[in-house]
Parts: C-alpha cells; structure tokens; sequence
C-alpha cells in the first residue's frame, strides 16, 4: 500500500495512504486534499487535477501520454513537473511520491 504525500501551495501537508491501482486524483479526492478537484472524474478533460511532481519522482511515474500533455497545456501555472493527477495510477513502486499542489486550478 503506497504512502503518498500531497503538499499545498500553503505548505500544509497531507500523507495519505493509497491503494495500488487507484490514481492519484482519486486518491486526493478521497481523502479531501484541497485543490485537486477532479471534475471531469479522471477522464483526461479538465485539468482540475494539475500536480507538481516533486523532484526525483519524475522518472519514477509512468510517461504522460499525448492527450495529457495537449490537456496540460489548458491548465494554469504549467512547470516541466506538471502532471495531471488522474494519469497517474499508483502501485507499491511509487510509495513515498510526493506531489505539490498548485496554487490555483482555474
Ligand atoms: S480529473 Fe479531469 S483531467 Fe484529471
């Protein structure tokens, strides 16, 4: 069971623990981290569930796909670390990721 933990803009933390195979959206959403909203409910649509992937994970996480990244192009604030939180889907590898929430989603 991965550990994930979210950071917002603010500095408050947030260490949740995940169960492999949800994505990080649902996970956020599940344990009311504020600023990851998931409206389109992870159909890679809305941005709503922009992250910053911290330092170190990048290589770690899976390889956003074309239509993620045309997304994120939509989303506000975009870094090389942005990734949007409903294309990420957890295992035991990624135990310990930790992700920055952005400061604003729209
Ligand atoms: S929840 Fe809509 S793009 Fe991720």
């Amino acid at each position: 069971m991965p550990t994930v933990t979210f950071i917002e803009a603010n500095g408050t933390e947030h260490a949740v623990d995940a169960r492999s195979g949800t994505s990080l959206m649902e996970v956020a959403v599940a344990n009311l981290v504020p600023g990851i909203l998931g409206d389109c409910g992870g159909n890679c649509s809305c941005a709503t569930c922009h992250t910053y992937i911290e330092a170190g994970w990048a290589e770690k996480v899976p390889q956003a796909s074309g239509e993620e990244l045309e997304i994120l192009e939509g989303a506000l604030d975009v870094s090389d670390n942005s990734r949007l939180a409903c294309q990420i889907v957890l295992n035991d590898g990624l135990d310990g990721l930790v992700v920055r929430v952005p400061l604003r989603q729209y």
